[in-house]
């Protein structure tokens, strides 16, 4: 069976890590990665691979940045290429950014079996790009891997066949287990003791210069009470430059390789973003997460974990503040399956009888017999 892989965006690497390793020893598995270069910057990209310990991908699309129209078309473009050429068995593709619905479109048109990790996810906002590309993804998809239930009662209400989806817990969290060792062991030096660590990256909450004066003007009222460690993404740093918005005494640093982050994450006295990855992070470590979003596609990180949704509601911010500088901190547990497992369970699947019949049902061509069709 040859699986071809694709990634394109930081969140996408942590999720493909543990997939790939725990396909890499099962035999008559070849494997193929695909990076559709949608991130490209080192410390958006390559340091990921490097403590990931993914290897080099076997094929970058270059695609870069551009408007979504553009960078969606030039991934399609690259990437049938690669289909049609390295004729895989199964394309595994993660998450919900542009690469994601990209390389499904893709593989939907040329036939060929799709498998979305992290399938069933929905924010039911449809201004959310992400929310079209997890919508296209999954009614594309073949094999739907969840990493909650709430994901398979989505699928199931939006007509996919049980059949085709299976609950197999969270492929990040797999990578988080995997590195705890390390990120225990990282030194946090120069950093303060107690503080709350920062990230945002939303075209909503950054794209628009009043809505992101608002949440800075916000940040530098908690700089009052707490530190604030400040990661800036490259399209936040960006915007920030562009509205010529005032940050005060808010010290933007650069994006920060996995381990560290993660590190910083568990050490937090709170973790104010908009990352949906995020979210599920902090449920894991058991840190406070406020969240700068009326929704989230991960309501299983609110209902048993400890994510709470403040919005743009500045004053929800602050009392939420308050409570966990009081030590009344939101206290939340772990969801089921999110044990470190979920890529074995993937493979355990993949490689199970009942989806390798699959590779050539009856009634449905091959990559070979389109292929040959079409000249
Ligand atoms: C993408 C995903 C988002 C994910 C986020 C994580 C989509 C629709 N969005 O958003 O779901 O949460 O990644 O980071 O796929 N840029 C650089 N260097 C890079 C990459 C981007 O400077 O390596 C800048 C470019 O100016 C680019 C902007 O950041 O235009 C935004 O990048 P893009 O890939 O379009 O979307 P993200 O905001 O990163």
């Amino acid at each position: 069976m040859h699986v071809v892989h694709v990634v394109g965006a930081r969140p996408n690497f942590m999720k493909v890590a543990p997939v790939l390793r725990a396909l890499s020893n099962r035999p008559g598995v070849k494997q193929t990665l695909v990076h559709t270069g949608q991130h490209y910057d080192t410390n958006m990209s390559d340091v990921f691979f490097q403590q990931l310990g993914i290897p080099v991908p076997d094929v970058n699309l270059s695609v870069g940045s551009g408007t979504h129209a553009r960078q969606t078309a030039e991934i399609m473009t690259r990437f049938e290429a690669v289909v049609v050429e390295r004729k895989p068995d199964l394309v595994l593709v993660y998450g919900d950014v542009n690469s994601t619905a990209a390389a499904a479109l893709v593989c939907a048109k040329l036939r060929v079996l799709v498998g979305h990790v992290e399938a069933g996810l929905r924010s039911f906002d449809r201004t959310m790009p992400e929310e079209i590309n997890r919508l296209v993804t999954d009614q594309l998809s073949d094999l739907l891997f969840t990493p909650s239930q709430d994901g398979d009662l989505n699928l199931q209400r939006e007509g996919i066949p049980r059949e085709k989806i299976y609950l197999v817990g969270n492929v990040m969290i797999d990578s988080l287990v995997q590195l705890l060792p390390e990120v225990v062991q990282r030194a946090r030096n120069g950093f303060p003791k107690r503080y709350a660590l920062v990230t945002l990256h939303r075209p909503s909450n950054v794209d628009d210069s009043e809505v992101l004066k608002g949440i800075l003007r916000s940040l530098l009222e908690v700089i009052q009470d707490l530190a604030v460690v400040f990661p800036a993404h490259p399209r936040t740093r960006q915007r920030i430059a562009e509205f010529s918005l005032n940050t005060g005494q808010l010290r933007l640093l650069d994006p920060l390789p996995y381990v560290e982050f993660l590190a910083l994450q568990r050490a937090a006295t709170v973790v104010i973003t908009d990352s949906g990855g995020i979210q599920e992070e902090t449920t894991y470590f058991g840190v406070p997460c406020l969240t700068l979003r009326n929704n989230t596609e991960r309501p299983v990180t609110v209902s048993l974990g400890t994510n709470v949704l403040v919005g743009h509601d500045a004053e929800k911010l602050r009392a939420e503040l308050a409570n966990i500088l009081d030590g009344k901190a939101k206290r939340g547990t772990v969801p089921p399956l999110w044990d470190g497992h979920a890529g074995e369970r993937i493979a355990d699947i993949l490689t199970g009888s009942s989806v390798r019949r699959r590779f050539a049902p009856q009634g449905r061509c091959t990559l070979r017999t389109v292929l040959k069709r079409e000249g």
